[in-house]
């Protein structure tokens, strides 16, 4: 009798070994390419930044690229890349960086949540961020 039982549970542990040395360990594709909250969201060329584009990149450095990455490559979790497709000038000219810098901008593309304006800067130091993004916009073949 107590051999039988014996038995059974023999079986039963052979079984459950198998059953967890051969069934698939689930691949989890999804975590491979999920964001990473801090990364970079666009990879791009840079091209040399020199004259005005070199201020502007400067400008750009301390008052933007906390929230859009340094050259403007977006933060997964803060901001989003300039050097992309929406911001080729002919959907976002010049003025509506002027406006977003002067006015900030209310979420409409993306879901980071509005951008606040952005205190400190003249007309003058937008426009030479500008020089800078469309230097690299252009190097990206975004024109
Ligand atoms: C606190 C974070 C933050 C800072 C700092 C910031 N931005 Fe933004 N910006 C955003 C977010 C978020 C959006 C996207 C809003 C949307 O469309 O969803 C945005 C959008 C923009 C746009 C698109 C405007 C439009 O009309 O859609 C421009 C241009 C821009 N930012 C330029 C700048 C410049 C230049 C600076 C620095 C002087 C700057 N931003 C600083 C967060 C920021």
């Amino acid at each position: 009798m107590t051999r039988k039982y014996l038995l059974i549970g023999a079986c039963a542990v052979v079984a459950v070994a198998a059953y967890i040395t051969l069934s698939p360990v689930p691949v989890d594709d999804a975590a491979q390419s999920a964001p990473v909250e801090g990364d970079a969201m666009v990879a791009i060329q840079m091209p040399p930044i020199e004259g005005n584009a070199a201020i502007g990149q400067r400008i750009f450095d301390t008052a933007c690229a906390a929230c859009h990455g340094s050259n403007a490559v977006g933060v997964e979790g803060a901001g989003p890349p300039l050097i992309h497709i929406i911001y080729e000038p002919s959907h976002h000219a010049d003025e509506s960086f002027q406006r977003a810098v002067a006015m900030g901008v209310r979420s409409h593309h993306w879901q980071f949540g509005d951008m606040p304006p952005v205190e400190g800067l003249t007309r003058g130091d937008v426009a030479m961020v500008i020089d800078y993004i469309r230097e690299i916009q252009r190097a990206n073949g975004i024109n």
